[in-house]
C-alpha cells in the first residue's frame, strides 16, 4: 500500500475536549465557548503548530433531549465563526461545513468565496448531506441517503461552476482604460437539473486561481463514490487500522475509476485523543468524562443503528452475529450503523463491554487513550502501514489533553519527519498539495 510521507493534520474547533462531563471541570472555560476568542485561541495555537487547517463540523438542529448534559449540537454558524478567525491568522486553512441538503447553492457558493477573499485563499468546504434538521427546512422527512447524495453531486457541481463563472482574470480594474472587468470572460452556468435550477454567474469574482479544497464526510458506498469523484479529502470514521486500510484502498481505486490520481483523495479519519502523563491517568480521564452518559441513551442508539433491543439482556451476555436482525430501513447514517455492526461481528463483546465503545454512540473515531508517546507511536504505525494520509484531531477529556496534542504530539511528528516544520505555501490547497 502506498504510504503518504508527510501527514496532513486538521484540528477540530468543535470543542470535543469539553464533551461528556469534561465541560464541568473548573478549568474548562465553558462560559467562553460561544465567543469568537475561544476558537480563535485554538486556531492560533494550531497555526503555530503548522497544521493544515482548523475545522468546524456543523448541524442545523438542536438536540433538546441532550441539552441538559451538553451543547446538543448548538454552536455558532461555522462560516461566520471562521470569518472572525480569518482576520487574525495568516496561513492556516479554514474548513467550514455546509450541508447540500438544505441551503441554496448560490448562497453557499457566495459565502464560501467570500470567506476565501477574507482569508486570502484559505477556505475549504466540508460537504455533508446532513443527518438531522429536515423539519427546520420544511421537509417532513429526511430525504433518503441515495437522494441526498444525488443532490449533493448536483449541488457540488453547481457550486464549482459558480466559482468558475466569474474568474479572477475577468477582473481588470484598469484605471486608464476605465475598464472594470472583461465581461466576455463571465460564464453563466444555466444549470437545469433533477434537483436544482441556477442561472449564474456568481456576483463575486474568484480569489486567485487556487482551487478551494473539497472535503467530504460520509462513507457508505454512495458516500465513497461521491467523495472519490470530487473530494480532495474524506473525513471518515475509522475505529481500527484495518477499517482505515480498507477505506483508503477503496477510495484510491474509486478515484482512479473516476479518471483521477489515487493520491488526489486523502483519507483523514477523526482521531480522538485522551492524553495524560501516564496511561493510568489517561484511562481515568476517559472514564471520568463518560461515566454520566446514561445507558438508556446508548441502548436507544444501538436499537436505532442495528434494530437490536438489548435493554433486558444480562450485562455479561455476548452479542453475536446470530443476534443481529437485518439492518433497519431508516438509518441516520449507514456509515455509523455499519461500523457498529462490524464491531459486533468482529469482537462478540458482552453487553457491558459494548456499552463502553465509541461506535455505540455513533462517533466511531479512531481513539487513543494514553500518553503523548503512545499517540506518536500509534499514529506512526498507521502512517507507515499506509492506512492514512493524515487525521483530524478531535481531542477529548480536558483542555490539557487538547493542548498536549498541539504542543507535544504534533511537534514530535514533525521531528520524526512525518509532518511539516513550516508552511511552504499560502493557500489551503497549497498545504494539501505539499
Ligand atoms: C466522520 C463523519 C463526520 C460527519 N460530520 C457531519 C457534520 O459535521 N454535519 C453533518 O450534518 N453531517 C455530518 N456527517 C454526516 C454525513 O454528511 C452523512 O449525511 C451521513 O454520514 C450519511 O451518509 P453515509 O450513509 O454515507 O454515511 C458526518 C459523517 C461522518 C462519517
Amino acid at each position: 500500500m502506498s504510504v503518504r510521507e508527510k501527514l496532513h493534520i486538521g484540528m477540530s474547533l468543535a470543542p470535543t475536549w469539553l464533551s461528556g462531563d469534561a465541560w464541568r471541570r473548573s478549568d474548562s472555560e465553558i462560559e467562553q465557548v460561544y465567543s469568537s476568542d475561544y476558537a480563535l485561541d485554538i486556531a492560533k495555537r494550531s497555526e503555530a503548530a503548522k497544521l493544515d487547517f482548523v475545522f468546524r463540523p456543523d448541524s442545523l438542529f438542536l438536540n433538546v433531549e441532550a441539552l441538559e448534559n451538553g451543547p446538543g449540537f448548538g454552536s455558532l454558524d461555522p462560516t461566520i465563526q471562521l470569518a472572525s478567525i480569518a482576520r487574525e491568522t495568516s496561513r492556516i486553512g479554514l474548513l467550514t461545513t455546509v450541508s447540500t441538503t438544505f441551503l441554496p447553492p448560490y448562497v453557499v457558493a457566495r459565502q464560501l468565496q467570500s470567506l476565501n477573499w477574507i482569508s486570502s485563499g484559505r477556505v475549504g468546504w466540508n460537504i455533508v448531506t446532513a443527518l438531522d434538521g429536515n423539519e427546520n427546512f420544511g421537509l417532513a422527512e429526511m430525504p433518503s441517503a441515495q437522494e441526498r447524495y444525488e443532490r449533493a453531486a448536483e449541488f457540488t457541481e453547481i457550486v464549482r461552476r459558480l466559482w468558475e463563472s466569474y474568474p479572477a482574470e475577468a477582473l481588470k480594474l484598469d484605471r486608464p482604460d476605465g475598464r472594470y472587468a472583461d465581461s466576455s470572460l463571465i460564464r453563466p452556468i444555466d444549470h437545469d437539473g433533477a434537483h436544482l435550477r441556477v442561472k449564474g454567474p456568481l456576483n463575486l469574482p474568484a480569489f486567485g486561481n487556487a482551487r478551494i479544497p473539497l472535503i467530504q464526510a460520509g462513507a457508505s458506498p454512495d458516500g465513497r463514490n461521491f467523495a472519490s469523484s470530487v473530494a480532495d479529502a474524506i473525513f471518515a470514521s475509522a475505529p481500527d487500522m484495518e477499517a482505515a486500510l480498507e477505506l483508503r484502498q477503496d477510495l484510491r481505486l474509486r478515484a482512479e475509476g473516476h479518471g483521477r490520481k489515487a493520491d488526489d483523495i486523502r483519507l483523514m479519519p477523526g482521531l480522538s485523543l485522551y492524553l495524560e502523563q501516564s496511561r493510568e491517568e489517561a484511562v481515568s480521564l476517559f472514564n471520568e468524562t463518560h461515566t454520566r452518559m446514561n445507558s438508556a441513551r446508548k441502548f436507544a442508539s444501538i436499537m436505532a443503528m442495528t434494530g437490536l433491543d438489548l435493554r433486558d439482556w444480562p450485562t455479561q451476555r455476548r452479542v453475536t452475529a446470530e443476534d443481529l436482525p437485518p439492518l433497519p430501513e431508516k438509518l441516520r447514517s449507514r456509515t455509523h450503523a455499519e461500523l457498529l455492526r462490524r464491531l459486533i461481528l468482529r469482537e462478540e463483546l458482552t453487553v457491558a463491554d459494548l456499552l463502553t465503545r465509541p461506535e455505540v454512540i455513533g462517533s466511531a473515531h479512531w481513539q487513543i487513550v494514553g500518553t503523548v508517546e503512545d499517540a506518536v507511536a500509534e499514529i506512526t504505525k498507521w502512517q507507515s502501514a499506509g492506512a492514512i494520509d493524515g487525521f483530524i484531531a478531535v481531542p477529548g477529556g480536558s483542555v490539557a489533553s487538547m493542548r498536549l496534542v498541539l504542543d507535544e504530539v504534533v511537534p514530535r511528528l514533525a521531528e520524526a519527519g512525518l509532518f511539516r516544520t513550516d508552511y511552504s505555501g499560502n493557500t489551503f490547497m497549497d498545504h494539501l498539495e505539499e
